[in-house]
């Protein structure tokens, strides 16, 4: 797991969950499917400690720089691009085959995240675990007010979906009650939630950037702890499939 060192401020919490879960079945060679996974940011890591990665994403950009990525890190053999939609992971992915499923930052962008959570869950093994990162409502709120977007951040409130509308980049946004929600619709055991970049976005760079490590150990510090967990900028629910 020493291989496992991209501890920033936007990831150290993540990985804290996720580490957790690797030394729970430590010596066992995962199978991990990472839905929406991008560049490989956690995909690359997890194949480096010894992991097999399925990464699904729509975007053949994005898959060709983690195949870069993979094969530059010298774990091409153990990480697989797949391009797709989150939506239609049952005929990309046997059913409960994976232990660990990373859905980080995708729920947002969908058409809808029902199918997504319900495709995650048959694709993971009974015991398996998920990882799902959505965006915060509320850290979103304060930054369109913090910004003097009073309306935006008055519309971003009462919005069900938690979204300003056809120009928001995001479609949801997510409270802990409103994700917990939709993870234990799916059949899913929500066991942790965390908070992500309570502090991270709202400090000056000089100060984010200068103070890297104490600033890691804050957002250790505070992320599982209320208020502050609630007004970060996204929320980590770390998940079960029950046994
Ligand atoms: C914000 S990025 C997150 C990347 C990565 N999970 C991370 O946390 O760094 C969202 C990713 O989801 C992918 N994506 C968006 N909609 C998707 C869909 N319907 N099915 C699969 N991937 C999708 C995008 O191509 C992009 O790579």
């Amino acid at each position: 797991m020493e291989q496992i060192r991209t501890l920033t401020p936007r990831t150290a919490v993540i990985w804290s969950v996720l580490r957790a879960e690797l030394d729970r079945r430590a010596g066992e060679r995962l199978s991990v499917l990472d839905v929406g996974g991008g560049t490989g940011g956690f995909a690359v890591p997890l194949a480096e400690a010894g992991h097999r990665v399925t990464v699904v994403d729509a975007s053949p950009d994005a898959l060709a720089a983690l195949t870069r990525r993979a094969a530059e890190a010298g774990v091409a053999d153990r990480v697989r691009a797949t391009q797709g939609d989150a939506d239609a992971l049952t005929g990309l992915v046997e059913p409960a085959t994976v232990d660990l499923v990373l859905c980080h930052s995708v729920l947002e962008v969908v058409d809808d995240p029902e199918p997504v959570m319900s495709a995650l869950i048959t694709a993971l093994r009974p015991d398996g675990a998920a990882s799902v990162l959505v965006a915060g409502r509320a850290a979103a709120v304060f930054g369109r007010a913090m910004n003097g977007q009073l309306e935006a951040a008055t519309a971003l409130a009462a919005d069900p979906h938690g979204t300003t509308g056809g120009r928001d980049t995001l479609r949801r946004r997510y409270d802990a009650a409103d994700a917990s929600a939709l993870l234990t619709a799916a059949g899913l055991v929500v066991e942790e939630i965390h908070g992500v970049r309570v502090l991270a976005d709202l400090l000056p760079a000089a100060v984010a950037d200068g103070q890297q490590a104490a600033l890691v150990e804050l957002e250790r510090a505070l992320a599982a702890r209320s208020p502050y967990r609630d007004l970060a900028a996204q929320l980590h629910l770390f998940a079960r499939r029950p046994a």
